[in-house]
């Protein structure tokens, strides 16, 4: 994986402000000092089992765990002989004392309904719907897909899986109908449970229709259940497809909850990697729960008080451990919005940050470049002084977003934590720590507690500071994935063959001379489109599976907006020549095949695409002349220069 083009790491951002936290933040801080901080991540690498050990009791166990880590590289598992339940963990208990009547969940729906589901009312409505899969012969083992749009039900049925001890797979609702169909066959679910549509921009986008097109395809598949949220017309199969209110609603809001083995998979949750075929990350109970509850006091700096609002979709890993898992293990109450953040204006988060006296809003760069292409009168128009801590995600955050962020939304009074991590983490990993580290714009600073993160060379060893290199974790960590749904071969060979004897990152990073991170992007062939990961390969797979399309090389540009842009070169089968409508029609087939989030922003036709001698497509040089630039450094291996000449002169 690490190729040709890793080599070339190389850093150019110089960026010398720095930012530390306001005495009176750091005063109510959990942890309040970087001496707090140096202290807490020695204890950790010098006695790893132990400082696990000890967060460890933050959960509920069923039963005690025997040992913390037997790591049989690159095998892991975390607390052995211990269970517990996620839900439990998550609601049940809270239940016993003043966080009973607490908000666990404020939801806003794009149309400007709402509702608050107190912890008690969480834990009737996913015991009811615990109960409701049970009823139709879900059980401890049994996959769930789960396919809705943001509303309290996709929390509840998370839940409600975990309570019974089935693993959900929760497909982002922005995927196509054929991006479910794949992921339900993957994982082999006995349900899926998915909503009549749900409100984007005004608009219903409909699941149902999506789901009924997947399901023709999906032989494990028993029954679907329909969540009514936007009353658009569904066709119901009988026999195969029941209402969500039908089913729930009559059964008891008691389900006693499946004690399971700390590595017991809670989740798959499909990501993009090098490859056309999304990989089923797996997490576990036990780690990952304590790896989200963990860092939301570390990096969010819970207190019961706070009112938490993470904007990523519950399709993402981003949703999964800082919407649902971490805010709910840590007793906390979150918001959740349904829609799109200029719905029906420009101002919506703003007013919902206002609404609901939002303290911690948690966001991506993609959203904070359109923020500010907005304009700050939109911003202007509400009082945002509850915020006291701002956190971003998905993609390095380059310095003027930051700076705009740290004005504009904080008030230049909020810490802003950048947080690295990963589908495959779990959790956070690196990240300032609010209270005690002086942020620099762009960088993610350091790791946590517990997190050996290094930058090295291809070959493994530490390069000196400054120097790009390969970011690779050195130890386990509870949060860590298990293995690749189906296919532990490439768990072992995606992570742990690349750099010997490491976790690697799959990401390019620098370490300045304070030790702290800049993360530089991918090295391998995923690129990063508006904090969404897609691997260049699936939109390949999805190009050449259009009968007109012979070859096809998908990569990343430089787009203010989105970070990156995608680009893709396309040569067509016979003679045919391409032209606007063509283009069009792939464009739109790529959305069909992955979903609107992955329709190329350009298509260049070409007669032919550059490659080595053995065949290898330079993509270093479709990214550079991507990218518009004009020194296009070694080109000797290119087997035929006359591409790369009629491919410049093709620029548009
Ligand atoms: O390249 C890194 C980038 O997003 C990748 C992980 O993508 P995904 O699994 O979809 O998870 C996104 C949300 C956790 C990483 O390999 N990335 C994520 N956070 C940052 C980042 N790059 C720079 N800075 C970050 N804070």
């Amino acid at each position: 994986m690490p190729n040709d083009h890793s080599i070339d790491i190389e850093s150019v951002l110089q960026e010398e402000r720095k930012f530390p936290p306001s005495a009176e933040f750091s005063r109510r801080a959990h942890i309040k000092s970087m001496a707090e901080y140096e202290a807490l991540y020695r204890r950790a690498a010098e006695d790893p089992e132990g400082f696990w050990k000890e967060c460890a009791s933050e959960l509920f166990w069923f039963k005690p765990f025997s040992k913390v880590l037997d790591w049989n590289f690159p095998w892991v598992k975390w607390f052995v002989g211990g269970e517990l339940n996620a839900s439990y963990n998550c609601i049940d208990r809270h239940l016993a004392g003043p966080r009973r009547n607490k908000a666990a969940i404020i939801w806003e729906g794009e149309p400007g309904d709402s509702r608050v589901l107190t912890y008690q009312m969480l834990a009737g409505e996913v015991a009811r719907c615990a109960n409701g899969l049970r009823s139709l012969g879900v059980k401890a083992g049994d996959l769930v897909t789960i396919y809705l749009p943001m509303v309290p039900e996709a929390v509840i049925a998370m839940l409600a899986c975990a309570r019974i001890g089935a693993t959900h797979s929760v497909v982002f609702g922005g995927f196509s109908a054929d991006a479910l169909r794949d992921r339900i066959n993957d994982a082999e679910a006995k349900v899926c449970i998915t909503a009549d549509g749900g409100w984007r921009r005004g608009q219903i986008v409909e699941l149902k229709r999506s789901t009924d097109e997947a399901l023709k395809q999906t032989p494990s598949i028993q029954k679907c259940v329909v969540l009514k949220r936007c009353g658009n017309r569904v066709e119901m199969r009988p026999g195969r497809d029941l209402w969500w209110d039908e089913l729930m609603g009559p059964q008891k809001t008691v389900c006693d909850p499946v004690s399971v083995d700390s590595e017991h998979p809670l989740y798959t949750l499909y990501t993009s990697g090098t490859t056309g075929k999304p990989k089923g990350v797996v997490h576990s109970t036990a780690g990952y729960l304590l790896h989200t509850l963990m860092t939301m006091k570390w990096v969010f700096d819970i207190k019961d008080e706070d009112v938490f609002w993470c904007t990523a979709d519950i399709g993402w890993v981003t949703g999964h451990s800082y919407t649902v898992y971490g805010p709910l293990a840590a007793g906390a109450t979150a918001v959740i919005y349904e829609g799109a953040p200029n719905a029906p204006e420009n101002d919506r988060f703003w007013q919902i940050i206002e609404k609901y006296r939002v303290n911690i809003f948690y966001t991506a760069p993609t959203a904070i470049r359109t923020f500010i292409k907005w304009g700050e009168e939109w911003v202007k128009k509400h009082d945002l002084s509850s915020l006291r801590l701002l956190g971003s995600v998905g993609e390095p955050i380059n310095p003027e977003a930051w700076m705009w962020y740290h004005k504009v939304i904080g008030r230049e009074k909020c810490p802003i934590v950048d947080t690295w991590w990963q589908t495959e983490t779990g959790g956070i990993l690196i990240s300032p720590i609010p209270g005690a580290t002086p942020t620099k714009p762009g960088s993610a600073t350091r790791p946590l507690p517990g997190i050996a993160a290094e930058v090295v060379t291809r070959e493994g060893s530490a390069v000196a500071p400054n120097q790009g290199g390969f970011l690779v974790i050195k130890r386990p960590w509870p949060g860590m994935l298990r293995t690749i749904f189906h296919d532990p071969d490439r768990y072992k060979h995606q992570y742990f063959e690349q750099i010997p004897g490491v976790y690697t990152t799959g990401d390019g990073a620098r370490c300045d001379d304070d030790g702290y991170f800049w993360i530089m992007g991918r090295v391998d062939d995923v690129i990063n489109v508006s904090g969404h990961r897609l691997g260049t390969m699936e939109v390949e797979s999805a190009l050449v599976s259009h009968p007109a399309v012979a070859e096809a090389a998908a990569v990343g540009r430089p787009d203010e907006l989105k970070g990156q842009a995608l680009m893709c070169f396309v040569t067509l089968e016979g003679r045919r020549k391409g032209d606007d409508r063509l283009r069009e029609e792939l464009r739109n087939h790529v959305a069909r095949e992955i979903g609107a989030f992955a329709k190329p922003d350009t298509i260049r036709f070409t007669d032919a695409l550059p490659k080595t001698r053995s065949g290898k497509i330079m993509r270093r040089l479709l990214r550079q002349i991507a990218a518009g630039d004009q020194t296009l450094g070694d080109t000797t291996t290119l087997e035929d220069l006359s591409v790369l000449s009629r491919l410049r002169e093709d620029e548009e």
